[in-house]
C-alpha cells in the first residue's frame, strides 16, 4: 500500500486529465467535421455531374459543330442540309470531356463515371469503385460510399437509370445505330429505370487533421484558452497554495513554534472555508500559548 497523494498532486492530476479528455473530445469532433467538409465538397461535385449528365441524356446527345483540340471522340456524326457536319456526344463521353477540362484547369476535385458493366475499357472501375458499385446494388437506400486513400478523400454516389438513358441502355432495338456499330448490342443494355447503372466517383484532396488543428490558432480560441488558464491559476493560488501553507503552519505550531503567524481574512468577512480553518487553527494556537503560560509562568518569552 503506497502513500496517499497530496492535494496539489491530485489537483494537477485532475487538471491535466480534464485537459486531455477535453482535447480528445475536441479532436474527435474536429475529425468528424473534417470528413463532413470533404464529403460535402465531393457531393456537390457529384450532384453537378449527375445533373449535367441528366441534361445531356434528356437532349439525347449533345451535338457539336467543332471538335475542340484534344476532344476528337464522338459517338455519332450527322450532316445537315447545308452540308455542315455535327458530332454527337453521349452523356458518358461529355462527362469525360468535362472532367478533362476540369483537370486541365487544375480544379480541386477530379471525377469520373464508371460501371461494373462497362462498354468502354477506359470506364472500368478500380478496387474502391467496384466495391462501391457492389454495395449500391445490394442496398438501394445507401446514398454514398467514402474512403481515405493516401492523402485523398474518395467518394462515390450511385448513378441511377433515368427515362432519358433508356434509348441507349434499355432495349438494343431502340438504340441509335452509332451505339450498336461502335459497342455492339451486348454491352450495357437491358437496364430498367431506377437500376444502378454505375457511379459518379469523386476524389478531393483530404483535409489533414493538421489543417484542422491549425484553424484552432485563431484569436478567439486563443483568448478563451488564455482565460481558462488564468482562472486555473487563480484557483491554484486561492485554494491549493493556501492549503499547503496552512498545513505547513499547523505542523510548525504542533512542533512547538508558537510564534508562527497565520495570514487570513477574518471569518466574519469571508465565506471561504479555508479562512475559517485558518481562524480555528489560530484559536487553537492562542489556547496553546495561554495553556503553556499557565503551566510554566516563568518560562517562554
Ligand atoms: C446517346 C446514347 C446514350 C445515352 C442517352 C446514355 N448513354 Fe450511357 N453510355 C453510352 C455509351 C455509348 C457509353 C460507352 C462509351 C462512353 O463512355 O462514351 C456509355 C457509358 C455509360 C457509362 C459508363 C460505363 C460504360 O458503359 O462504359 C455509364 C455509367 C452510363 N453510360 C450511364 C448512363 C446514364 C445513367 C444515362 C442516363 C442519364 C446514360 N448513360 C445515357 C450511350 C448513352
Amino acid at each position: 500500500m503506497g502513500r496517499r497523494f497530496s492535494i496539489p498532486l491530485k489537483f494537477f492530476g485532475v487538471f491535466f486529465l480534464t485537459i486531455l479528455l477535453v482535447a480528445g473530445a475536441f479532436t474527435a469532433t474536429l475529425n468528424n467535421l473534417r470528413q463532413q467538409v470533404s464529403r460535402n465538397e465531393a457531393r456537390a461535385v457529384a450532384d453537378q455531374v449527375t445533373a449535367f449528365r441528366s441534361w445531356v441524356a434528356q437532349s439525347g446527345m449533345v451535338w457539336v459543330q467543332k471538335l475542340a483540340p484534344g476532344f476528337h471522340d464522338f459517338l455519332d456524326e450527322q450532316t445537315d442540309a447545308k452540308g455542315g457536319v455535327f458530332y454527337g456526344k453521349n452523356p458518358a463521353l461529355a462527362t469525360r470531356e468535362l472532367a478533362a477540362v476540369a483537370q486541365r484547369e487544375s480544379a480541386r476535385a477530379s471525377f469520373r463515371v464508371t460501371s461494373d458493366n462497362w462498354r468502354k475499357k477506359d470506364n472500368a472501375p478500380d478496387a474502391f469503385e467496384a466495391a462501391a458499385i457492389a454495395r449500391f446494388k445490394g442496398d438501394k437506400t445507401l446514398e454514398f460510399v467514402e474512403q481515405y486513400e493516401g492523402g485523398k478523400y474518395r467518394y462515390a454516389q450511385p448513378l441511377l437509370l433515368e427515362q432519358g438513358c433508356l434509348q441507349c441502355h434499355g432495349d438494343p432495338k431502340d438504340a441509335p445505330r452509332a451505339v450498336l456499330e461502335k459497342y455492339g448490342s451486348e454491352k450495357a443494355f437491358g437496364y430498367k429505370v431506377g437500376q444502378v447503372r454505375g457511379i459518379v466517383s469523386v476524389t478531393v484532396p483530404a483535409l489533414g487533421l493538421n489543417d484542422v488543428l491549425k484553424s484552432l490558432a485563431n484569436p478567439y480560441a486563443l483568448t478563451l484558452l488564455f482565460i481558462s488558464l488564468l482562472l486555473n491559476i487563480l484557483f491554484i493560488r486561492s485554494v491549493v497554495v493556501r492549503l499547503v501553507a496552512l498545513t505547513r503552519n499547523a505542523e510548525a505550531i504542533a512542533s512547538g513554534k508558537l510564534e508562527t503567524v497565520l495570514h487570513y481574512t477574518n471569518p466574519s468577512e469571508s465565506n471561504d472555508e479555508l479562512d475559517h480553518l485558518y481562524h480555528a487553527v489560530n484559536l487553537l494556537k492562542r489556547s496553546l500559548v495561554i495553556l503553556f503560560k499557565r503551566v510554566n509562568p516563568q518560562g517562554g518569552k
